[in-house]
């Protein structure tokens, strides 16, 4: 090495963690250069697919007649569940959900029989001609039928602390109720996509949109019959995920691969908006029932609480989500004794899945409803209340106020008392409380609200073996870097923040180092991106490789220069031991041609995290990740539209590896929240047929639907107690549920026409129709209140 103190090269490197990159596509994202998998070149020969959906909700096939499909113009082949060479189920977990139906339809969306032509118009046009014959059979459709019929996937599950019936019924005042959660659909803007290429000896590339690669492999394998050598998935992006991609990408792979095998040709298969909102799995609505006792303050004594989530005709991954929103039933608040149940309710439609929040929301939802009705019943804020009921000994709790309804420690549980005094005294929320009191007297007409609310959202895989990720990593003569891992990206940065922590572990500039797509073959046996976990998982296998390559590029520096290994430092672009420095690429280049491994995996598991499903006890989570938002709305009582004047939003994203990437998670899941909460409405008809299955009847939210003023601000105060990579907290979830205080300050904005006096039913979402129906319903209160 040169005797030189700084190397030519050296200088201080762009782009390690904590920098606020823009996103490693962002232009692409915006110019168009961005490949999706509908923009990869297709080969010659390529077919499309098409599939015939089941407009029946629970039925019997007796018959099909494909044969003036067979005979369309260009159509290469049509397949139905005969044709499957190897297993015909693809359940993620448990079997429930055949690739294509067989002898019997479940849901009004199943798909039936798929063709392959030689166009996609072509290929829709003759999956219209297919006939398919049924024996209707009574079909389920809510989860207040299937709880009464007594129809789960499976059974339910209960977590309990102390006796709880007794708490309620000891305590001072009591509530009880019932609270309608609707669910939502992804609404990603690519829609689910998959392109099968067959290789040589039967082998098969299949180009994926989906979260899971390795599922996506593991189905495919299954319903051909060969080994999952033999099926390589790749995925450089997703046009978003959100949970729906988790899963659900198996089917559309699965048909692909199924067409592409019987043609011997390559297959692409899109699905058009309206087959994607039809065929595929959705957030789970919940019903939810409550009994709950209470002190003078509002403080919970014990809760009851059932709830309902409606699966859909199978299991999927409703165990994990009905679990998630039992975990949440508490949400902020500590419950002295409670018994929480969840029921996963067998319905004749679409099987819900994976969605931001994985269930978290509809327990948060929950809870939040509850304290709100025993803050409305005593007269107090419901701010009062909230923090009566935190949990630790900050501000109204106590100490040892600190464990769960399921047995885990909150490690910082003061944090979310910190949270609501800094965003009380930021949103000015005691002065605005008055003036819209003032606003309220003054008019009848139009009346506001104010909420706030926190959220702690539990970070991991609640199944234990999800909870390990692997990474590649290769460095290149010239000093740049491949990293390959097992995460996927959907838009939420992943890729971008990896790379962050690569650059870093060599100490190079992040243009150096480049992620690319995922792929089984390079990564194999990934769990889902998901959970919030990608970067805490991903990151850490990284790392470990980055590091291993360091280590051995540290030991061959330390032997040329004669120094020991503690001598060896690498900093700005280069290498540096006592007197000597080089360049990170000379470094590559020299090291490798001294035989040295310039190429690593790593493989990290999560710590401290194990939980008994049987006994509803555990540590399922490494930490929490928490946050906190006051939103105040403005309704018109005569038409019941509303607006959002203002929000503010703190979100704990401590340590952040990148906080220009954080904060747009946060304000997009507030927004999708928001769209959850208030104008996405799921709503099937009498014969179990979704009716909202595209944007002309279904109404995600808009650039128009943002609070006008919006603050949104990363509470980055102290690094993660966890060792959490470079100290960081997950944000991917998390900040959706911040939006319950958008829902909650319509509530506030309802309640005010009765004066705050009677109670208010606002079911969610809460559209203009639900609240102009609840305005309506207080008024009828107050007046019969009145003249009693
Ligand atoms: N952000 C964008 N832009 N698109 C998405 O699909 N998915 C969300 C979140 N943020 C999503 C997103 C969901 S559901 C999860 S679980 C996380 O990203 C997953 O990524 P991470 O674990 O890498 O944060
Ligand atoms: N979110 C939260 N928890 C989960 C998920 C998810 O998407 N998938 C499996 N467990």
């Amino acid at each position: 090495m040169p005797d030189t103190a700084l190397p030519p090269v050296a200088r201080p490197i762009r782009g390690g963690v904590h920098a606020a990159l823009q996103h490693e596509s962002a232009a692409g994202h915006v110019t168009g250069a961005a490949r999706y998998i509908d923009d990869l070149p297709e080969l010659p020969g390529t077919l499309h697919a098409a599939v015939r959906l089941s407009d029946k909700p629970h039925a019997r096939i007796v018959g099909v007649d494909a044969g003036p499909a067979r005979l369309a113009p260009g159509v290469a082949v049509v397949l139905t569940a005969d044709d499957v060479p190897g297993e015909l189920d693809i359940g993620a977990v448990m079997p429930g959900d055949p690739v294509l139906a067989s002898g019997l339809v479940e849901y009004a969306g199943q798909a039936v029989v798929a063709v392959a032509a030689d166009s996609m118009m072509r290929a829709r046009a003759a999956a219209k001609l297919v006939e398919v014959y049924y024996e209707e059979l009574p079909a389920i459709l809510t989860a207040e039928q299937a709880l009464e019929a007594g129809a789960m996937v499976s059974p339910p599950i209960t977590m309990a602390r102390g006796d709880a019936a007794a708490a309620v019924s000891a305590a001072p005042h009591r509530l009880t109720g019932t609270l309608e959660i609707g669910g939502q659909d992804h609404f990603y803007l690519e829609s689910h996509i998959a392109y099968a290429i067959p290789r040589d000896d039967g082998d098969l590339l299949v180009h994926s949109s989906t979260q899971h690669p390795s599922e996506v492999q593991h189905a495919v394998a299954k319903v051909l019959g060969i080994p999952m050598h033999s099926v390589a998935v790749e995925c450089r992006r997703m046009g978003g995920g959100f949970g729906g991609k988790e899963s659900q990408p198996a089917q559309i792979a699965c048909i692909a691969a199924l067409l592409a095998r019987a043609t011997g040709r390559p297959v692409k298969f899109r699905l058009d908006r309206d087959d994607d909102m039809l065929m595929t799995g959705k957030r789970h609505d919940f019903h939810v029932r409550y009994d709950v006792g209470f002190d003078a303050d509002g403080r919970i004594r014990g809760l009851e609480m059932d709830l309902a989530g409606r699966c859909g005709m199978s299991l999927d991954l409703s165990n994990g989500v009905v679990d998630r929103a039992m975990f949440h039933a508490d949400n902020a608040y500590f419950l002295p004794a409670a018994r929480v149940t969840g029921h996963r309710c067998k319905t004749h439609t679409v099987s819900n899945t994976a969605f931001r929040g994985f269930g978290g929301p509809q327990g948060m939802a929950a809870i939040e409803h509850v304290v709100d009705e025993i803050a409305r019943s005593l007269g107090k804020d419901p701010l009062a209340v909230r923090r009566a009921n935190l949990y630790g000994g900050g501000l109204g709790g106590s100490p040892g106020r600190d464990t769960t309804h399921y047995g885990m420690r909150v490690s910082e549980p003061d944090l979310l008392a910190e949270l609501i005094d800094e965003i009380e005294r930021s949103s000015d929320y005691r002065r605005r409380r008055e003036g819209i009191a003032a606003f309220n007297a003054a008019n009848s007409v139009l009346k506001k609200g104010l909420a706030l609310t926190p959220v702690k959202f539990g970070i991991s895989f609640t199944v234990k073996h999800l909870n390990q990720a692997s990474a590649l990593v290769h460095v290149y003569t010239d000093g740049s870097v491949q990293v390959n891992h097992g995460g996927t990206e959907m838009g939420q940065g992943i890729h971008t923040k990896i790379a962050q922590i690569v650059a870093e572990e060599f100490q190079i500039d992040i243009d150096r180092v480049r992620v690319t797509a995922s792929t089984t073959e390079k990564v194999p046996n990934a769990p889902p991106t998901a959970a919030s976990a990608g970067t805490d998982l991903n990151g850490h296998a990284a790392r470990l490789a980055a590091r291993a390559i360091r280590n051995r590029l540290t030991d061959w520096v330390a032997g040329h220069c004669k120094v020991g290994a503690e001598a060896v430092m690498f900093r700005d672009n280069a290498v540096f031991a006592g007197n000597h420095a080089m360049g990170f690429a000379e470094l590559a280049k020299k090291a490798h041609l001294d035989r040295v491994h310039l190429s690593a995996t790593g493989h990290y598991t999560t710590p401290k995290i194990w939980w008994d499903r049987e006994k509803g006890r555990g540590h399922p989570f490494f930490y929490f990740a928490c946050g906190v938002a006051v939103a105040e709305a403005v309704i018109d009582t005569l038409t019941g539209e509303y607006r959002f004047p203002r929000v503010d939003l703190l979100h704990d994203c401590s340590g952040s590896i990148n906080p220009a990437i954080d904060l747009g998670q946060v304000e997009g899941a507030f927004v999708q929240g928001l769209g959850w909460l208030t104008s996405e409405e799921l709503w099937w008809d009498g014969q179990g047929r979704l009716r909202t299955h595209a944007p002309s009847t279904y109404k995600i939210p808009t650039s128009r639907c943002l609070p006008e003023d919006f603050r949104v601000r990363l509470f980055d105060a102290r690094p993660n107690r966890e060792e959490t990579i470079h100290r960081s907290k997950a944000v991917g979830e998390p900040p959706l549920m911040l939006a319950l205080s958008g829902w909650l300050a319509l509530k506030d904005a309802v309640a005010a026409v009765g004066d705050h006096r009677v109670p208010v039913r606002l079911d969610a979402p809460a559209t203009p129709e639900r609240v102009l129906l609840a305005v309506e319903a207080v008024r009828a209160a107050a007046k019969a209140a009145g003249a009693a």
